[in-house]
C-alpha cells in the first residue's frame, strides 16, 4: 500500500521470515527491510527519531504472571521506542486479549513520551480504515473475539 515508505519487518521466528521473503519476491515489493531477530535489538541499534510510525500488531500477549517478562510492551520497550521515534510518531497497537490491552494501556499512561486514547477500551474496538489487517486478528475474529485497536503518539521533542 505504501511503495515509498522504508519498512522494516522484524520477527525472531525463522518460518515467519522465509514466508514474508518468499511474498516480498513474488509480489516485487522493494521497499521492506526485513530484521531477523528480537526488534528490541534493532530499536537499539537505530538512530534516534529515526521511525515515523510503529506496528506491534497482535504482540504475544504472554497471559502467565511468570511470563509477563517476555512482553513487548514494557516500559523498557517504551524507553527504546521513545528514542527511537521521531515527535509525533505514531505507534499503533492491536491484541484480542482484554488484560493485554489494560496493561499495554497502563504501561503507556504512566510513560512521559507518549500520549493516547483516553476513556474506556470498548470505544477502541472498531479497526481504523488505514489499519493493515493481519492473520492473527483474522483468527481472533474468526474465534470471535474483537480486537482492541490503539494509537499512541512519541510526544514532540523539545
Ligand atoms: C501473535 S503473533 C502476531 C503476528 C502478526 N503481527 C499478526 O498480527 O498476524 C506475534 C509474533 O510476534 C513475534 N515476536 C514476539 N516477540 C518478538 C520480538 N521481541 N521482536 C519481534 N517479533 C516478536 C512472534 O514470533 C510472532 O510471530
Amino acid at each position: 500500500m505504501h511503495p515509498y515508505h522504508g519498512l522494516i519487518g522484524c520477527e525472531p521466528f525463522v518460518n515467519g521470515i522465509v514466508k514474508l521473503l518468499a511474498t516480498l519476491t513474488r509480489e516485487r515489493i522493494d521497499n521492506v527491510r526485513v530484521f531477523p531477530d528480537d526488534a528490541r535489538l534493532l530499536l537499539a541499534a537505530l538512530e534516534p527519531a529515526s521511525l515515523a510510525r510503529v506496528f506491534a500488531l497482535f504482540p504475544d500477549p504472554w497471559p502467565k504472571k511468570r511470563h509477563e517478562g517476555r512482553r513487548l510492551v514494557t516500559s523498557d520497550t517504551l524507553d527504546l521506542l521513545a528514542r527511537t521515534m521521531a515527535g509525533g510518531a505514531e505507534l499503533r497497537l492491536a491484541t484480542d486479549d482484554a488484560d493485554f490491552a489494560a496493561w499495554m494501556r497502563a504501561q503507556l499512561h504512566v510513560h512521559e513520551a507518549f500520549e493516547g486514547p483516553a476513556g474506556g477500551l470498548e470505544g477502541y474496538r472498531e479497526r481504523p480504515a488505514d489499519w493493515p489487517p493481519t492473520r492473527y486478528e483474522a483468527k481472533a475474529l474468526a474465534a470471535g473475539h474483537r480486537p482492541f485497536y490503539l494509537v499512541y503518539r512519541r510526544r514532540p521533542r523539545p
